[in-house]
């Protein structure tokens, strides 16, 4: 079996579904359930038995020693952390606990269980760290995109949290020789994904008539992946990286903010036109006949990286993997799931899926 940290979260439970979906080998799944975890997102698997839940910090030495030695996972999927700029601005020491404790700490279980085991079960072992484009900085308008090799210049306490723990993991393999390899990704959008974020949050705030907010000018660019092309890259990367590697996961789509804002306007306009559902403009009162008018420019993010982009031609060229969603068809297909999921969305905003979390783990805290 495999053991994935944070698959409750936006990422973690795509692969946790996509895994589902394409192995038979179970999965257990680790998670701390923090504001960010959300256990509806694998009401689709809920009877399936080879995906079996933990609700437990990577944090917890007793529980992750006895995880490790009850369920000999042959690979360590490593998601689980603290994921957002803005919330390690506000507030930075949950990402050190987390980001950098939690990944020490579920390094050193792993370290122990992988020491004492022999033959071909120590050789396939695997620990993968999954990291963020973020560790490296960034980028000036003609700069070339982030290769494997580009030096860390992390800016936020977020990136310099992933930044320290990818050193961890990288120090593991160099010092005890442990079998890692590290995924730094460029931004994710998709299905599931928490509505603090630019994709989602625009997408809900559109629907609700509240304003649409810009930092600064929005010409700050990030390089966008659709949420499965990141799983099965690291599903790639897993089968077949070697070991002590890492690799640079991304989509080739540099987009500035205000213009995924307007692209994901215009979807909307086509697939929820507001005026037929009378969206009411929260400012103003007057129903939005096309959702980029409530666009609104704020405030500009301290310390706000300009630009980033992720080479990804070393996972192309020696793992031979590909995204298989271009920036259209996987924008529409985020649209429309959003429309379709409303109560999923509804669940987040009113905080309920929390109310249900709390009934069902009262007993069950490990
Ligand atoms: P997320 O915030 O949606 O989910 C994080 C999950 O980790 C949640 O389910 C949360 O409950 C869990 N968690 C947090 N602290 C924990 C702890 N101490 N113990 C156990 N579980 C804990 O994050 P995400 O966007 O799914 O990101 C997942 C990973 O991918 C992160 O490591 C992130 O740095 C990395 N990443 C994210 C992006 C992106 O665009 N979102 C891009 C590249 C890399
Ligand atoms: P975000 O989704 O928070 O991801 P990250 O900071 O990890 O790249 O933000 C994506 C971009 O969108 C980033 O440049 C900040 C910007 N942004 C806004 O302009 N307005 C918003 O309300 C949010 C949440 C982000």
């Amino acid at each position: 079996m495999i053991l994935v940290t944070g698959g409750a979260g936006f990422i973690g439970s795509n692969f946790v579904l996509q895994w589902c979906a394409n192995s038979v080998e179970p999965v257990l799944n680790l998670d701390a359930l923090t504001y960010a975890g959300n256990l509806t997102n694998l009401q689709s698997i809920s009877d399936y038995q080879g995906h079996q839940f933990v609700h437990g910090d990577i944090r917890d030495n007793t529980l992750l020693q006895k995880l490790f030695a009850d369920n000999r996972p042959r690979a360590v999927i490593h998601f689980a952390a603290e994921s957002h700029v803005d919330r390690s601005i506000t507030g930075p020491q949950a990402f050190i606990d987390t980001n950098v404790m939690g990944t020490f700490r579920l390094l050193e279980a792993a370290r122990k269980f992988w020491n004492d085991l022999e033959g071909p079960e120590k050789e396939s072992f695997r620990f993968l760290h999954v990291s963020t484009d973020e560790v490296y900085g960034t980028l000036g308008q003609n700069e070339p995109a982030f290769t494997e090799t580009t030096p860390y210049a992390p800016n936020s306490p977020y990136s310099a949290s992933k930044a320290a723990s990818d050193h961890l993991v990288r120090s593991y393999f160099h010092t005890y020789g442990m079998p890692v390899l590290t995924t730094n990704c460029s931004n994710n959008y998709g299905p599931f994904h928490f509505p603090e974020k630019l994709i989602p949050l625009v997408i809900v705030n559109a629907l609700a008539g509240k304003p649409l907010p810009i930092y600064g000018d929005g010409q700050q660019v990030r390089d966008w992946l659709y949420v499965e092309d990141h799983c099965s890259g690291i599903r790639r990367v897993l089968d077949a990286g070697s070991l002590g590697e890492t690799y640079n996961i991304g989509g080739w789509n540099e987009k500035a903010n205000i213009d995924i804002v307007r692209i994901v306007c215009g979807l909307l306009d086509e697939l929820a036109p507001p005026g037929s559902r009378r969206v009411i403009n929260q400012k103003t009162g007057k129903v939005v006949e096309a959702y980029s008018e409530l666009i609104t420019y704020v405030t500009d993010r301290p310390g706000h990286d300009r630009r980033y982009a992720i080479d990804a031609r070393k996972i192309e060229r020696e793992l031979g993997w590909k995204p298989a969603e271009t920036f259209d068809s996987g924008i529409r297909k985020t649209v429309a799931w959003y429309l379709a999921n409303q109560d999923w969305v509804k669940n987040v905003i009113d905080g309920s899926y929390r109310e249900w979390i709390d009934s069902q783990y009262k007993v069950d805290q490990q």
